[in-house]
């Protein structure tokens, strides 16, 4: 009976399974996935000579429950194999049936002249389909059957199934739960599983078709392979444990870009909790986790989680992997150009000598960014500002200047209409935006 063959190949890629599972609950799911893969290819063949007793089986088997996700599952994979005319394989074509029945006119499937896989490779090339290091599961147990038509078929390949990922995912039905329920799945995983995957064999885990740290990534992302090499301040991020999957879903999640975080500083915080070592220079990178959690006054960016408006996790060429430029050090000329925060704040604060509303640092009109900054010799924002987080005075403002080795307190105060500060830099000085203050030297 074609049900006995069928179960023959069930049974044998059931063994393999065993064999090959060290992981329990796969064994668990992969089995479902197999009877549904059987009865669901049955049901779905164009061949009229689809015997009965397996479609019976196949109900029976079948929990009702099922049958109206099925007609949900179809809608999101729309058929992507369909051929206009039917796909036929030359050794049926011939109508010479003994190639691989030993009937002459075969009834059924279960006279064949030898077992599939071996069957196939009389003329197929056993190598190209299992002689890589990793090979698929049903391969490896020989049932190329649950895939192909060995006849005929009306989609490319002889498949079974008109859409790619309705065959991958008939088995892997968690992936089908992920397809179907996850907000940004990557294009390529939307388009067809074999973009990465080969449905054979392949050279790297999982059958992928490159190294899955970062080489299957970069085939497609061609920029960012040029990007990352290129670039003179580079991520450590992307050559360590694994990769470009440190940060990303090869699949997808919830969170725009596949991040693998709810947001993006969650993401950064996984390794910036701790203390990390520079490459360049070999100098500790502060504990960003620590500071934050130590500093309840976060600036903007970093309340919205997203430490990438400001920082390229892919690297870059400017200072701390920054998406634009900003000094390097304590002194700069000032340059409006220079500037990351101008991507978010008006320049005129620093750059409009005299002013009533650009910025409240201001001694009456005077504005005292400007005197700060805006010179051969100016402060960079770094000299009174945090740019992460800080808890002692509002603004931004630090507890301390660092200059060269030494940490000056800035001792503000804030006062309704202005503030004073005494660094040692300079005696207390004062400003008040109602009242203009006349500093002693
Ligand atoms: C390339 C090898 C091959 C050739 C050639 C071939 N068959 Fe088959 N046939 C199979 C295999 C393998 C099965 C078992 C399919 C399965 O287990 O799903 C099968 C199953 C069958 C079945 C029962 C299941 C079904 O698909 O309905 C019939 C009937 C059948 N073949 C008829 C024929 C006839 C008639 C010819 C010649 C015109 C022919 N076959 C040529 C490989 C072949
Ligand atoms: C008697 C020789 C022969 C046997 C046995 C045979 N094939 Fe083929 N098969 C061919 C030829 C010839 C082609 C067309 C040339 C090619 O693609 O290599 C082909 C093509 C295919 C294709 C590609 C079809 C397409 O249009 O892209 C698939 C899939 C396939 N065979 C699967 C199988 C499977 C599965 C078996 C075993 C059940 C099998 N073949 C057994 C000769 C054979
Ligand atoms: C898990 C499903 C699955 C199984 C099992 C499977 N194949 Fe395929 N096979 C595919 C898919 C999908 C393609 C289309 C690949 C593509 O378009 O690049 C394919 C393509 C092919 C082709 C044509 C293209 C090529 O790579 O030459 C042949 C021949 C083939 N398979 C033979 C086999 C043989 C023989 C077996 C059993 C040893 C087998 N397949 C088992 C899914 C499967
Ligand atoms: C007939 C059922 C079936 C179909 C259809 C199927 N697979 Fe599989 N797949 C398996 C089995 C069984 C394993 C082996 C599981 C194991 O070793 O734990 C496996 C393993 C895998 C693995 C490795 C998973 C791991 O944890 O090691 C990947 C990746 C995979 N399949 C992708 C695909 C893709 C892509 C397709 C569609 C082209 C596909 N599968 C179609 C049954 C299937
Ligand atoms: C953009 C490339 C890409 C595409 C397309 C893709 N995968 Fe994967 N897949 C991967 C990578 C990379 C891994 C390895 C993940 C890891 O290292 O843990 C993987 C792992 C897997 C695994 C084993 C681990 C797991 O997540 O369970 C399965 C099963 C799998 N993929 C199935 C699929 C299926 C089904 C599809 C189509 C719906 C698909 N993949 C499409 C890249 C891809
Ligand atoms: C340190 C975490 C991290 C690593 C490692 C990482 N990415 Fe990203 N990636 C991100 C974040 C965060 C975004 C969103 C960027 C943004 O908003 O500017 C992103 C965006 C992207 C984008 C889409 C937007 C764009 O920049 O083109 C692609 C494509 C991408 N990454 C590919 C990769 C590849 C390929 C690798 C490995 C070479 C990789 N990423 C490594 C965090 C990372
Ligand atoms: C088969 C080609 C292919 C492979 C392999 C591939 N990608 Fe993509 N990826 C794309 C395409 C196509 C897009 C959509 C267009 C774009 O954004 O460039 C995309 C988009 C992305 C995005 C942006 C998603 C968004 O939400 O905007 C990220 C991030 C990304 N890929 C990361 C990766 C990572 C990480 C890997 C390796 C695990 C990888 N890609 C492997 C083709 C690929
Ligand atoms: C997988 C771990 C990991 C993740 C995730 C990670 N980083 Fe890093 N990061 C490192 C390591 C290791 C270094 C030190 C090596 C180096 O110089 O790049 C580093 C260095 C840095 C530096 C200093 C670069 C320099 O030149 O001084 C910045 C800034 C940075 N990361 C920001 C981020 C941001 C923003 C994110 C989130 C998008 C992030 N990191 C996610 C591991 C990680
Ligand atoms: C508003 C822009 C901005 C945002 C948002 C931002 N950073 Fe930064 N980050 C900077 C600047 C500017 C520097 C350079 C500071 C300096 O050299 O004085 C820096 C430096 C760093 C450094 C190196 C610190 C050191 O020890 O030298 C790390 C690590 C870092 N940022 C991680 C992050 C992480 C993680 C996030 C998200 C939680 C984030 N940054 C968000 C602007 C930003
Ligand atoms: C991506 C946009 C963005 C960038 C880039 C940015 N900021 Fe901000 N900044 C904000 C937002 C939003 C706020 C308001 C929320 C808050 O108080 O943090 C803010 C607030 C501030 C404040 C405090 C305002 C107040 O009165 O409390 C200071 C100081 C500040 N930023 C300095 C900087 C400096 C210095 C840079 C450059 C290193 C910079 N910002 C870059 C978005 C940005
Ligand atoms: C000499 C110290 C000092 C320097 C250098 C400095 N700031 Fe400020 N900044 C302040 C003080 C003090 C305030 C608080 C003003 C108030 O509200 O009374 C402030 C306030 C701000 C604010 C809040 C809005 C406003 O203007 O009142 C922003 C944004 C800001 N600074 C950005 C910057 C940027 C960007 C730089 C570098 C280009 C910079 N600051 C350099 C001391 C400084």
């Amino acid at each position: 009976m074609k049900f006995i063959a069928k179960h023959k190949i069930f049974l044998s890629l059931i063994a393999a399974i065993m064999f090959s599972s060290f992981l329990s609950g796969c064994f668990a799911t992969n089995e479902k996935k197999v009877e549904e893969v059987v009865s669901e290819t049955t049901t779905s063949t164009p061949s009229q000579e689809s015997a009965q007793p397996v479609a019976e089986e196949s109900i029976a088997q079948t929990p009702q429950e099922s049958a109206p996700v099925k007609t949900e599952k179809s809608s999101i994979f729309p058929p992507n194999l369909k051929q206009a005319k039917a796909v036929i394989h030359p050794p049926y074509e011939t109508k010479v049936c003994t190639l691989c029945h030993k009937s002459k006119n075969p009834k059924n499937g279960d006279d064949l002249i030898m077992d599939v896989p071996d069957l196939c490779y009389q003329c197929h090339d056993k190598k190209a389909k299992e002689g890589k290091k990793f090979v698929h599961g049903p391969v490896a147990a020989g049932a190329c059957t649950i895939c192909h038509n060995p006849h005929k078929s009306e989609n490319s390949s002889l498949l079974k199934i008109s859409n790619i990922n309705e065959l991958c995912t008939s088995c892997h039905t968690a992936k089908e739960d992920f397809l179907r329920n996850t907000q940004n799945i990557h294009p390529p995983v939307k388009d067809s599983c074999i973009n990465c995957h080969d449905p054979h064999t392949e050279d790297y885990k999982f059958q992928l078709r490159g190294d899955r740290k970062k080489d299957l990534c970069l085939m497609c992302h061609v920029d960012k392979q040029e990007w990352i090499t290129t670039v003179k301040n580079k991520h450590g991020a992307i050559n360590i444990e694994k990769g470009c999957q440190n940060c990303h879903d090869p699949h997808g999640t919830g969170q725009p870009k596949m991040i693998k975080g709810d947001t993006i500083k969650d993401v950064c915080l996984k390794c910036h909790s701790k203390t990390q070592i520079r490459d360049e220079d070999g100098a500790k990178l502060i504990n960003m986790g620590k500071l934050l959690k130590e500093n309840p006054d976060w600036h903007g960016p970093i309340q919205w989680g997203d430490c990438a408006m400001c920082h390229n996790p892919h690297g870059s060429n400017n200072l701390r992997m920054l998406k634009k430029p900003f000094p390097t050090t304590f002194y700069s000329a000032f340059d409006e150009k220079n500037y990351i925060c101008f991507e978010c704040h008006d320049a005129g604060k620093i750059k409009n000598e005299f002013t009533t509303d650009d910025t409240n640092f201001r001694n009456g009109n005077v504005n005292m960014h400007f005197i700060h900054v805006n010179k051969k010799k100016g402060r960079t924002c770094r000299a009174c500002h945090d740019f992460h987080a800080t808890k002692d005075y509002p603004h931004h403002l630090k507890k301390k200047t660092h200059f060269g080795k030494i940490n000056f307190p800035i001792r503000y105060i804030e006062t309704p209409t202005g503030g004073s500060c005494a660094p040692a830099c300079h005696a207390r000085r004062y400003y008040d935006r109602e009242k203009p203050v006349k500093n002693l030297k």
